[in-house]
């Protein structure tokens, strides 16, 4: 005899959504988040998402969809017109009927091809191209146009793309904990792990973000500052849901 789940999908979803009411609101919300690697935000951002009643948008997934193409076509990093212009023409969107959306270019889902070690070590320097930025600012801007409910995470949310959203957050968290946090996801995966490699490039990723003329890493105004170091994800995400709450529950 099959087991049977102690509780079905249907249940579940119902037990969800009592525990975790939609924000009762029909006006547009934006509430961004912002951060270094490693600080559990996309996780987070999701996970906050769905509490939420809002759709979600992970902006690292374009950055990533722009440095596949670039090692994918062979594009020279230093010719900055070409790659705006390749990217431009992929015409970057997501496909919002998967959860989470995926980045589609050129009408192909991306798929874990942007979560390569080979991407993830290029996407720093493509991400610093100031007009592919613009770029993707105005794209953004778009996609929330178009899903005015919505939870962004990235690394200028809050500072550049959203300056007037409803909520704006920034997670942080110690550089150890969060190459510790990395490697644990790659041995989940059965990779290999150096501990010292993937604190270095953590490292040398959060200088490129934090150091690039347009859109650095900051923490933007009005932010509010939360390090994670010593949380959980739950518990991250239960403060985060109580504060978007009390902000746009208020009378
Ligand atoms: O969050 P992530 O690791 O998927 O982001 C990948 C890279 O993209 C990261 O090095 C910084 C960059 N990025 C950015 O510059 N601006 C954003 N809004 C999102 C990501």
């Amino acid at each position: 005899m099959t087991a049977q789940p102690a509780v079905s999908p249907q249940q579940a979803h119902e037990h969800h959504t009592r525990r975790h009411p939609t924000v009762p609101i029909s006006q547009p919300t934006i509430v961004t988040i912002d951060g270094p690697a490693g600080t559990g935000k996309s996780t987070v951002a999701r996970l906050l998402a769905e509490r939420l009643g809002l759709d979600f948008l992970d902006t690292g997934a374009m950055y990533r969809a722009a440095a596949f193409i670039v090692l994918d076509r062979g594009l020279d990093p230093a010719d900055h017109d070409e790659i705006v212009e390749i990217v431009a023409d992929a015409d970057l969107h997501f496909d919002w009927t998967t959860d989470p959306p995926q980045v589609l270019a050129w009408l192909q889902p991306m798929n874990d091809r942007i979560r390569s070690r080979e991407v993830t070590r290029l996407v720093s320097a493509v991400a610093a191209i100031a007009a592919l930025r613009r770029h993707m600012v105005r794209k953004q801007r778009i996609i929330a146009h178009q899903h005015p409910r919505l939870v962004t995470e990235g690394r200028d949310q809050g500072s550049v793309v959203f300056p007037d959203a409803a909520v704006k957050f920034y997670l942080d968290a110690d550089a150890n904990v969060r190459a510790e946090r990395r490697a644990e996801q790659l041995r989940a995966a059965g990779k290999p792990v150096d501990a010292a490699v993937i604190l270095e490039e953590l490292r040398r990723r959060d200088e490129i973000d934090s150091t690039r003329t347009e859109g650095p890493l900051v923490v933007p105004e009005h932010a509010v500052v939360l390090d994670t170091s010593e949380l959980s994800v739950e518990q991250v995400i239960d403060q985060l849901e109580s504060l978007v709450r009390s902000r746009l529950e208020k009378p």
